[in-house]
Formats: C-alpha cells, structure tokens, sequence
C-alpha cells in the first residue's frame, strides 16, 4: 500500500516509517516540523534504502491539507501527528483542543473527499482514566482522561466511532500504546525531545550521557514492590511493527473500528528501569526520591491478549533491550539529531 504518516518526523512516527518501508509499503510523510526532524525522516529512508518524500504542511491548515491529500495517492492513513507534553497541555488547554481535534478534523475530511478510508490512529493507555482496573483492557468505559492531551486522546477515539458510524466503509484501528521507549538498534534514529523532558527514560538517557546531572524520581511512597510507580514500557519497534501489522489487518478485513492495546503485559518500576539503564551503559544513574508527581497513578500495564488473538502480534523485546537501545542511540547522537 501506499501510505501517508502524518508525524512521521517523530518520535513513534519516525520507527514506524522504516517498519512500513521494511514490510514492502510505500511511504510519505506530512510533519509540520514543531516537534519532529526532517533529519529523522532522511535517516528513516536510508535504514530501509528508501527515498521518503516529507511534505512540510500543517494539518491544522485544512486547506493545505486537502490540497495535499489531492496531489499524493494514497491507501491509507497513520495519524501521529499531534502535541503531546502532558503538563503543558494542561497550561494550554485551548491549544491542544484546537490542534489535536483540528488537525484530525482537517485530515478526515481531505481523506474523505479523495475516498481514502483506511485509517490507524495513535492513540494512548491514559484514555483508561484513574478508575479502571488494572491490566487495561480494551472494552473499558467510560473513558476518561485526567490530562488535556488525553482528553483529546478520548475525544478523537469518540469522533472517529461516529465518523465510521456514519459511513460504514471506514475501516480504523484505535492503537492504545502504553510506555513506548527505545530506539532502532542502528541508533541512527531515536527519541529527541525539545527541551528538558517529560519522560523517564529520555531524562535517564540524558543523564546517563552528561546533559544533566541528577534524575528525580518522583514518588518512593506508593504501594508497589519498591515504593515507586509501575509502567508497562514497550519497545518503540514493537509499536512500530504493531502499527504495520494493525494496518494490514483492516486492510484485509470488514470495514470496522477495531481497538487494540499496544503493551506487553508487564509493569516495572522506575528503580528496575534505572538498574536496567546503568547495566546497558555501564554508568551510574545519580538519582534521588522527590515527592510524587501530581497525576501520576501508581501502577498500571496492558492485557496484551485481545491484539494477539486478533493481530498475531505481541511485543518481542524487553526493557533490558530498551535500554541497551536508547543508550546506543543517545551515546552516538548525544545531542539527538543537532549532531547531525
Ligand atoms: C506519560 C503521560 C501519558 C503519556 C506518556 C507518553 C502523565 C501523567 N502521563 O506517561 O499520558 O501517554 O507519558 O508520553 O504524564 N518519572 C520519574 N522521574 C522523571 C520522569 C518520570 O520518576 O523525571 C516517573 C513517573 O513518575 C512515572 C514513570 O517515571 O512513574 C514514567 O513516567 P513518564 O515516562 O513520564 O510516563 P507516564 O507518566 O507513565
């Protein structure tokens, strides 16, 4: 198939393009280049011995966006493209409404008007909200989020349902990932955030390399086996090649929404994913307990079965390969893809 990655600049985005290329697909990509790399997509291209076309638009432009779903041929439809730091999208609520439902609004419509139905979408565990009972699985409701991005998350899953209600030729897949670090095994691509982040591992991997001096970890008090919270990390590979195998599952199959969880099942600590980091760099991880972290919940993972029954597929590596990745990546591009 010929397909469009929207956020194939990015971080899961990027990963994906080459598991696309790898599976005999052919790829564009559309990025707006405010959080992704034009550098990765190049780098994408070259992993798989592929020429990827990046178009440089912004999804919130419709008019740019249907002008481009007319000029390019495509089957299909991987959406990533979206803001996505949870703090700030509590600070800008009206943004993130206003980009992350905009751009969707503006990609299904130019996708409807040039008969383009099939669609997998990047969606996330935080759409379980805090009452779910843990593993997640998939026919929980009601969703809820306690963030503004997972808000957006929740409410594009509720537009897409309507979207296919009302015209039952969509097919979809709703992709519910859970903790997504790593990086391909080259190194040569990776997770580059802007700024200071967010995020576990992206923080340990820059202490680890220098950047920064000391890990917080926030919370040492919560009901878990060593006080501090549980994920469910997943290999960005795995994500990738579960985007591949969802896609050509609805492609081959009835036209329907389908939601799958993209986790493996297993949750670690954040002292178990530090040990991990500091055997697969061979550096110490100077960190210290700090208080928690407003929203965060102690533990929760994925009940995988329902994509393995139905798609074959289950994640294939674990957090000591994650580490050993990451650190690979971050080693040889310590300043992510500003080393390029
Ligand atoms: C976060 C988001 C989630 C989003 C996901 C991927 C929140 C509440 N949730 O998940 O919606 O889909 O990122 O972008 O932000 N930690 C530290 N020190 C740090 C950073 C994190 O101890 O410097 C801990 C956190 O308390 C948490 C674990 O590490 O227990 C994982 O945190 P993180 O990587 O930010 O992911 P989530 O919070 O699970």
């Amino acid at each position: 198939m010929r397909v469009l990655v929207t956020g194939g600049a990015g971080y899961i985005g990027s990963h994906t393009v080459v598991s696309l290329l790898e599976d005999g697909h052919e790829v564009e990509v559309v990025d707006n280049l405010v959080n992704g790399n034009a550098e990765a997509v190049r780098r994408a291209g070259e992993l798989a011995g592929a020429e990827v076309p990046l178009h440089e638009v912004d999804l919130a432009d419709a008019a740019a966006t249907a002008d481009l779903l007319s000029r390019i041929d495509v089957d299909a439809v991987i959406h990533f493209a979206a803001l996505k730091a949870v703090g700030e999208s509590t600070q800008k609520p009206l943004e993130y409404y206003a980009n992350n439902l905009g751009t969707t609004f503006s990609l299904l419509a130019a996708m409807r008007e040039n008969d383009v139905r099939t669609l997998v979408f990047s969606s996330s565990a935080t759409v379980y909200g805090e009452k779910a009972p843990v593993p997640y699985v998939e026919d929980f409701e009601p969703l809820d989020s306690s963030s503004t991005y997972g808000q957006t998350k929740v409410m594009t899953e509720r537009i897409l349902t309507d979207v296919a209600a009302a015209d039952p030729r969509w097919r979809i897949a709703l992709l519910r990932y859970f903790n997504p670090v790593g990086a391909h095994p080259s190194g040569r691509i990776g997770e580059d955030p802007r700024g200071i982040p967010n995020n576990l591992v992206p923080f340990i991997a820059q202490v680890a390399v220098g950047r920064r001096e000391k890990l917080s970890v926030f919370g040492g008090d919560y009901p878990t086996t060593d006080g501090t919270c549980e994920r469910d990390y997943i290999h960005v590979q795995d994500v990738a090649e579960g985007h591949v195998v969802a896609l050509d599952a609805i492609a081959a199959g009835d036209a329907a929404v389908h939601t799958w969880n993209l986790g493996s099942g297993q949750g670690t600590s954040v002292l178990e994913m530090i040990g991990s980091f500091e055997r697969a760099s061979g550096r110490e991880i100077p960190h210290e307990v700090v208080a928690r972290r407003a929203g965060d919940l102690p533990a929760f993972w994925a009940d995988p079965t329902k994509a393995e029954r139905e798609l074959g597929w289950r994640t294939a590596r674990s957090v000591d390969d994650m580490c050993r990745d990451t650190w690979n990546w971050q080693s040889q591009n310590p300043q992510g893809y500003a080393d390029a």
